[in-house]
């Protein structure tokens, strides 16, 4: 597979990737939702759904990872109508941050307000064990510490500001809600500090200690481009992570961290996941 992709997307660009979708559905979606790695079957459970695939919507990016399904599932939800992006392409497939988080901006144009995300990740806090499920409080940029931001290049200010707040990426209200839900539910949410790499290797043992060290509860290869991009935009965000694999911190483990082991218990947390992604619609 070849991939083609550049590093600024402008304003038109945008406008004619959210064009063609409001044509593919008579749906009115308000709430985004992005499905991570062995996720995808939460979308097969929206109903009245128009299926619109990302190989056919003008300038989108087109993930060709195993356990990510490439399309737009757009319908019903417990009582809400969403748009959920089933898979989603990463940095480390060769697409500009520009170019992988261009989906969110599409969003945004066709008048959604809030973007749900959801990830597979490797638990780095050691009271957190593989099935488990993280309300992401904060992130740590690594990728862009190390210089790339999606927001990088001209600021279109149709979507926002040069310089936009990151103090409260992932919205008070919306975090409060998942843990009503999940207290309701009797399910239990940890809440931490999501970092993200750039992937696609797992992170070394003295990797994982340093991110523990500066504050890391999970780790993964996603979702903070898309939370930057839509924070920017002024959209309203809730990050949920789904703890596929602890991590291995010890030099002496024999065990190795595997993208099998991620879309397995992936497999196995999508009912948990499901629920509470439900009883969080619901209460929106
Ligand atoms: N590291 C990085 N990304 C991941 C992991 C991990 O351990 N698990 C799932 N995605």
């Amino acid at each position: 597979m070849t991939v083609n992709t550049k590093p600024f997307f402008t304003y038109q660009e945008f406008s004619a990737a959210a064009e063609y979708v409001r044509s593919q559905t008579a749906h009115q979606p308000t709430i985004g939702l992005i499905l991570g790695s062995g996720l995808s079957p939460l979308a097969d459970e929206i109903e009245q759904a128009d299926h619109v695939p990302y190989a056919n919507v003008p300038n989108f990016p087109v993930s060709g990872v195993v356990g990510h399904a490439g399309k737009l599932v757009i319908g019903k939800l417990a009582g809400k109508t969403v748009l959920a992006m089933q898979g989603r392409t990463h940095f480390y497939e060769g697409y500009s941050m520009q170019h992988i988080t261009l989906p969110v901006r599409v969003m945004k144009l066709l008048g959604i307000e809030t973007l749900i995300v959801t990830n597979a990740a490797g638990g780095t806090n050691p009271d957190f064990k593989a099935g488990d499920l993280m309300l992401i409080k904060d992130h740590l940029n690594m990728v862009g510490f190390a210089g790339s931001n999606p927001l990088c290049g001209p600021n279109i200010e149709e979507f926002g500001p040069r310089f936009p707040s990151m103090t409260q990426a992932y919205t008070r209200d919306l975090l409060k809600v998942a843990r009503r839900v999940a207290q309701a539910q009797g399910l239990t949410l940890h809440e931490g500090v999501y970092a993200a790499l750039a992937g696609p290797t797992f992170e070394t043992p003295a990797e994982l200690r340093y991110l523990r060290m500066v504050g890391a509860d999970a780790v993964g290869m996603s979702t903070v481009p898309e939370v930057i991009v839509a924070n920017h935009a002024g959209m309203r965000v809730l990050g949920i992570s789904s703890i596929t694999n602890a991590t291995i911190q010890d030099y002496e483990s024999e065990e190795i961290t595997t993208h099998e082991e991620v879309l397995e218990t992936g497999k196995i947390i999508v009912p948990k996941l499901m629920a509470l992604l439900r009883g969080v619609l619901a209460e929106m």
